[in-house]
């Protein structure tokens, strides 16, 4: 009831809606609205209440508050339940948790801060407040663990189709898991499950998107790699449509996968976005390093790569570099 009151006062923008009329739309009492009202306001949004006039919605602000985002959602699974915090240790310790505990398919994780935002390979990853989008998703595939790298790609496949829709510059793929935007990382994806021998129990999907970050808040090792959104989007950034379009786009993707067992869209997505493909590789095994040229994108979501001496190997995320 508290989301649709929230509807009406966002789709009558910055006019006042009387009490009356908010009653009727939504089809209860006048003073059931007034007490809604209340509740809302307790909660942080900030309603201007004129006697004789009604009620107005001052700021709806960029939070990534759950009852905002699921305003016009169109997804059916992913984002059906949106659990947001204000500030917590990492979304995706938080996700790994409740989806021991049973949790959905499709359960997202969001909050404003981060104070022990995780990224690969034991990294830290910088989450400050308000100034990205630090989310993670659960999901329960039925795939092999060997193939969880398939969901990896079909992450970045839908967040390089959504941050499309906001920027005229090349978003792309640097293959497994980043997202670059001129060379510098935008995104970063953390693709974690909880699994036996052949079977997947979970896994979350963590995604951090730096979209309007304070540069001078970053480690100096990737201060100059990383760069945020705002800084090729003419219009305010609103996080918000960001991560509503994300999560529309990896439905889309992910259900067809679920449908038709197959990654081929997402692939061709990944294929089509590359920033890795056609360039030259470093191999990294236990002893050596040896330079390939990455040739393609398996139905797997594996790099293909070539060797000098025309060899032609399909390999995995940790055992490349760029
Ligand atoms: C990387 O190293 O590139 C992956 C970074 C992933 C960061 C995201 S932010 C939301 C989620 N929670 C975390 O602690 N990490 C991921």
């Amino acid at each position: 009831m508290r989301k649709r009151i929230l509807e009406v006062l966002i789709n009558s923008k910055d006019k006042f809606i009387s009490g009356e009329e908010l009653s009727k739309s939504i089809g209860v009492s006048r003073t059931a609205v007034w007490k809604h009202i209340k509740k809302l306001k307790e909660e942080g949004y900030k309603i201007e209440s004129v006697p004789k006039r009604g009620y107005m919605l001052i700021k709806e602000g960029d939070k990534l508050d759950s009852k905002l985002l699921s305003i016009d959602m169109k997804n059916k699974v992913i984002g059906k339940e949106i659990i947001h915090f204000d500030s917590i240790d990492s979304t995706s310790n938080h996700a790994k948790a409740i989806a021991l505990e049973g949790a959905e398919e499709g359960t997202v994780v969001i909050a404003e801060e981060q104070t022990k935002g995780r990224g690969r390979l034991g990294r830290s990853w910088v989450s400050p407040k308000g100034q990205g989008i630090w989310m993670s998703i659960i999901l329960r595939p039925d795939i092999i663990p060997t193939h969880a790298m398939k969901i990896t790609q079909i992450v970045a496949a839908a967040i390089t189709e959504a941050l499309r829709k906001f920027t005229k510059d090349d978003v792309l793929i640097k293959w497994p898991n980043d997202i670059v935007l001129h060379k510098k990382k935008v995104c970063g994806i953390l693709t974690e499950m909880s699994a036996e021998i052949d079977k997947v129990n979970f896994v979350i999907v963590g995604i951090g998107v730096n979209a309007n970050m304070d540069e001078t808040l970053l480690p100096e090792d990737v201060a100059d790699k990383a760069v945020s959104l705002a800084k090729y989007m003419d219009d305010d950034i609103s996080r918000k449509e960001i991560v509503k379009e994300i999560l529309y786009e990896f439905e889309k993707l992910y259900m067809d996968f679920i449908e038709s067992r197959s990654i081929e869209k997402s692939i061709d997505i990944c294929r089509q976005y590359s920033a890795t493909l056609n360039n030259t590789v470093r191999i990294i095994s236990r002893d050596s390093e040896v330079k390939a040229r990455a040739i393609d994108l398996s139905e797997e979501g594996e790099l293909v790569v070539e060797y000098e001496d025309g060899r032609v190997e399909k390999v995995f995320s940790g055992e490349v570099s760029v």
